[in-house]
């Protein structure tokens, strides 16, 4: 049997179109950013159960999670923080704080720690378990310096 490809394009457009228009645009970016932090702490809780000694070291998957920690810290998030996506006007759903909203662009000196401190873990961390644990103290730091000021403790 042969698609026709314009059927296809029309079929494709009445089936999806409708599900994207009818989504709430905030609510999908607080899903779309919690699920990038899952990813975040996926990868660093590997790093950081190597560096405890609760995972055994293993210089590939260092250098795989570090790699994959410092993509995510330099992807462009800006889409999933729009107006309207805080705490206040979503709660129950959201701990991102009204305050990364009204003194932004101070939120970017925080994630600017995040970029450093997993570049420095991408070059190093596939380097040893010294290696690993001496770059491992400003990943931690970068994320509970941002929680601290932009994460409620509840939703
Ligand atoms: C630039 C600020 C910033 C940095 C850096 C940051 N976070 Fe977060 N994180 C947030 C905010 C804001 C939220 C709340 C998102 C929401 O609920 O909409 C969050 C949420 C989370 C969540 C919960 C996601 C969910 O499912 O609700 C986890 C887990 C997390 N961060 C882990 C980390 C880890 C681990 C790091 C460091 C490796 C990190 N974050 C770095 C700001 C940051």
């Amino acid at each position: 049997m042969r698609i026709q490809p314009l059927a296809l394009v029309a079929a494709l457009t009445t089936v999806a179109l409708p599900a994207i228009a009818v989504a709430d645009a905030a609510d999908d970016a607080i899903k779309a950013r919690q699920g990038y932090y899952q990813m975040v702490k996926h990868n660093a809780g590997m790093l950081f159960g190597m560096a405890k000694g609760d995972i055994a070291y293993d210089a590939e998957m260092a250098n795989t999670h570090a790699g994959n920690l410092s993509a995510l810290a330099n992807l462009n998030t800006g889409s999933m923080w729009p107006q309207g996506s805080d705490k206040a006007s979503k709660p129950g759903k959201t701990r991102a704080l009204p305050v990364a909203w009204e003194t932004f662009p101070a939120i970017m000196e925080k994630q600017d720690a995040f970029v450093k401190a997993s570049g420095a873990l991408a070059a190093n961390a596939g380097g040893g378990l010294d290696a690993l644990r001496a770059n491992i103290g400003p990943l931690g730091a970068s994320c509970k310096g941002c929680h601290d000021t932009y994460r409620a403790k509840e939703f």
